[in-house]
């Protein structure tokens, strides 16, 4: 049967239909390529101010006795060093640690709230609940037990130490989440975690780091210095993946968006 012979009532179902599975596909479409938003471990790599710097030791490299290539090294680094997780445990003495945290926390979904262009290079921007409101008008519910990325667009200056973290370890300057942002977060019930892509979850300046407390409180985790670098959608899959360590506080995490 050629198309012209359907008459338009049958027709109209069907592009009904048509439309609906596009729709529905387009939600939560998989990236064309998975995307790595974590940033490598060496000597540059940032560390929170006080945490042993990563650090390789090399233990072997060449020729064995018989003639068979051999390598080896030791690594040294703070829980807290590069892309990492912070575990509840950090801050709340009755949460999770690493080791404890759920799998279906970890391979789940993100969303992600691009505040790049209002931060500009204001490191004192203070993340306002209005940029979260406008995410839910502009995409919709948020899935439950997402991961929630926020873009300050402050990446593009990692590993530059005092680009990134400030003029020192004691004068950090770089944007972060307002406290009642934070607030919003953890009221809404939907997210299993909080990732940025700065140093931590405050700002600095605070030494009673209200959003660690708030948000790793709630039995979330938190996620620093992701790699948001790279064009992403406001949604997305993600698979986070932090190094085993039992009773850990935190520590590296490979953390993919897909
Ligand atoms: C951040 O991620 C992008 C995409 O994976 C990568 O091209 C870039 O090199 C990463 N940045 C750093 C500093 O590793
Ligand atoms: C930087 O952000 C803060 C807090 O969000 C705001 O009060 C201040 O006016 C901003 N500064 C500039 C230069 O935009
Ligand atoms: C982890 O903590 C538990 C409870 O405090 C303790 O029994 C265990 O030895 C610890 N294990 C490691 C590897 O730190
Ligand atoms: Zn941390």
């Amino acid at each position: 049967m050629i198309l012209q012979e359907i008459p338009i009532q049958t027709m109209r179902p069907v592009l009904a239909i048509l439309v609906l599975a596009s729709a529905s596909c387009g939600t939560w479409g998989r990236l064309p390529n998975p995307i790595d938003l974590g940033y490598g471990y060496d000597k540059d790599t940032i560390v929170f101010p006080g945490g042993t710097p990563y650090k390789v030791i090399d233990q072997f490299t060449g020729e064995t006795n018989g003639g068979t290539w051999y390598a080896k090294n030791d690594f040294e680094t703070a829980e807290h060093c590069g892309t990492h997780l912070d575990a509840p445990y950090h801050f709340d003495k009755n949460g999770r640690k690493v080791n404890e945290i759920p799998l279906d926390r970890l391979i789940t979904k993100a969303i992600l709230v691009d505040v790049s262009a209002d931060v500009k290079d204001n490191s004192s921007y203070a993340l306002p609940v209005k940029k979260l409101e406008e995410w839910t008008k502009t995409n919709g519910d948020i899935p439950d037990k997402s991961v929630i990325l926020i873009k300050f667009g402050w990446g593009s200056r990692y590993p530059n130490k005092e680009q990134y973290l400030g003029p020192s370890d004691t004068d950090q300057r770089y944007p972060g989440l307002s406290e009642e942002a934070a607030q919003w977060i953890v009221d809404t019930k939907k997210f299993v975690g909080v990732g940025v892509d700065t140093l931590s979850l405050d700002r600095p300046g605070n030494p009673k780091k209200p959003n660690h407390v708030k948000i790793l409180g709630s039995d979330m985790y938190g996620l620093e210095n992701v790699n948001l670098t790279s064009d992403l959608p406001p949604q997305f899959d993600l698979l986070v993946m932090p190094i085993k360590l039992i009773n850990g506080t935190g520590g590296p995490v490979r953390i993919i968006a897909h």
